[in-house]
C-alpha cells in the first residue's frame, strides 16, 4: 500500500516538469587521436539510441568538448550533423584551456553552425540544442589537485571563464540560439571548495552548472565500489547546496570497466554495473539531467581506465545489464517523508 502512494508522488513530481536529458559523453576523437567523422559520430549515436534494454526514456543526448571538428583550425564538428541525422539531442561544448586563440576558433565554428545548420535545417538544429557548456573541468585542472595529478592545462583565473562565457553570450545573441541556456562544466570539488569569492563569479555568469563526479578518483577518501552512491549523493547534495539555487546538470559521471585500482576503486564489469545501478538507475535516470561517462572509449585502442559500456566495435548489448530492472532502495523509509 504504502508502495502504491510512493509511487503516485514521484509520478506527480516527474510529470510537473520536461523530460530530464539523458545520454553520453561523446569525444571528437578515437584513443589513437584519429578524428570522428560523421559516419563514426551517427554510429556511435545510433547505437545509444538502441543500447538492448535502455531504462528512461533511452539515450538521446550528446554532450560534446569542442565545436571544432578535431585535426582543423575551425571547420565546425561534424556531430552536429550527425545530430541531426539522428534526431540527437546537443550540449554543445566549447573547449577553454588551449588558450584565447582555440577558443577564438571555438567561436568561430559556433558561429559557422549557427550561420549553416540553420539556414540548412532550421528548426531540426535549433530544437536538438538543450544547453551550451563554455569550458570542461578547466578550473579542476589548473587546481592544486589537478597539477598534482598531471590533468593537463586549466584555466586558474575564474574571471577569465566568465569572460568566456560572455564572448559565447554575445555569439548567439539575436541568433536562433538566443535562448540557449549557457553553462560551465567541472570537477564537483571546483563547484565546492573554491573560495567562495572564486567560483561565485563563473556561478553567477551561467544558467546552469555542470557537475562531474566520480567515486574512482576520490582517491584520498575510502572509495570501494560500495560507497561509490554514498560519495556520488554526497558530491551531488553539497554541489546544489554551493551554487545558489542554478540548476545542476550531471555532465559526467560513470565507472570503469577496466583498469587500475584508485585508492580502494577497483575497475571491473561488475563494479561498474553497480554503481550504473545505484547512481544511475536509483538516483538520475528519468529524473535528472544527465550525460553519464562512456558509451564508447575503445574505438582504435582501449585507453586505461577504460569506462566504457559497449567495446569497440560498437554492438548494442553493453557489457553489463543496463536495465536497471530488479534494481530497488532497500530503505522503504525514503518514501514516507512525502
Ligand atoms: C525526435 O525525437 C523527439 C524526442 O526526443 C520526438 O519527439 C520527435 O518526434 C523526433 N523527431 C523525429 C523527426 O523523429
Ligand atoms: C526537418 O526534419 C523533417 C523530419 O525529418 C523533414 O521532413 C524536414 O524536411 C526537415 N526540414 C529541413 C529544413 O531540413
Amino acid at each position: 500500500m504504502r508502495g502504491t502512494l510512493c509511487l503516485a508522488a514521484l509520478s506527480a513530481t516527474i510529470s510537473s516538469v520536461r523530460a530530464a536529458h539523458q545520454g553520453f559523453n561523446y569525444g571528437a576523437f578515437f584513443t589513437d587521436n584519429t578524428p570522428k567523422t560523421q559516419a563514426d559520430f551517427e554510429a556511435e549515436f545510433k547505437t545509444a539510441q538502441n543500447l538492448v534494454g535502455a531504462p528512461g526514456g533511452g539515450f538521446n543526448s550528446a554532450r560534446l568538448y569542442t565545436m571544432l571538428q578535431w585535426g582543423t583550425a575551425t571547420d565546425v564538428t561534424a556531430a552536429i550533423p550527425a545530430a541531426i541525422a539522428t534526431n540527437t539531442t546537443l550540449l554543445l561544448g566549447l573547449w577553454c584551456s588551449a588558450g584565447d586563440a582555440i577558443v577564438t576558433n571555438e567561436l568561430t565554428a559556433l558561429a559557422t553552425a549557427i550561420a549553416t545548420a540553420i539556414a540548412t535545417h532550421g528548426t531540426n538544429f535549433t530544437d536538438l540544442v538543450v544547453g551550451i557548456s563554455v569550458g570542461s573541468e578547466d578550473l579542476y585542472r589548473a587546481s592544486a589537485t589537478g597539477q598534482a595529478h598531471l590533468a593537463g592545462a586549466g584555466v586558474a583565473d575564474p574571471a577569465v571563464l566568465v569572460a568566456y562565457i560572455q564572448r559565447v553570450r554575445d555569439a548567439i545573441k539575436g541568433t536562433a540560439l538566443a535562448g540557449t541556456p549557457v553553462g560551465h562544466v567541472d570537477t564537483w570539488t571546483e563547484w565546492v571548495d573554491r573560495p567562495a569569492a572564486a567560483s561565485q563569479a563563473v556561478i553567477d555568469a551561467v544558467d546552469w552548472v555542470g557537475m562531474d563526479a566520480y567515486s574512482y578518483w576520490q582517491s584520498m577518501v575510502p572509495n570501494a565500489a560500495g560507497r561509490g552512491r554514498g560519495l556520488f549523493e554526497d558530491a551531488l547534495e553539497k554541489t546544489r547546496a554551493a551554487v545558489g539555487g542554478k540548476p545542476v546538470w550531471v555532465t559526467e559521471t560513470g565507472f570503469p570497466v577496466s583498469g587500475l585500482a584508485s585508492n580502494e576503486a577497483v575497475p571491473s564489469v561488475e563494479n561498474a554495473k553497480r554503481f550504473w545501478d545505484e547512481v544511475g538507475c536509483l538516483l538520475l535516470f528519468g529524473k535528472v539531467d544527465v550525460w553519464w561517462y562512456i558509451l564508447r572509449d575503445a574505438g582504435r585502442g582501449t585507453p586505461v581506465p577504460s569506462f566504457g559500456i559497449v567495446g569497440g566495435d560498437l554492438g548494442t548489448t553493453p557489457v553489463f545489464d543496463i536495465s536497471c530492472k530488479g534494481v530497488e532502495e532497500e530503505d522503504e523509509e525514503s518514501c514516507e517523508a512525502d
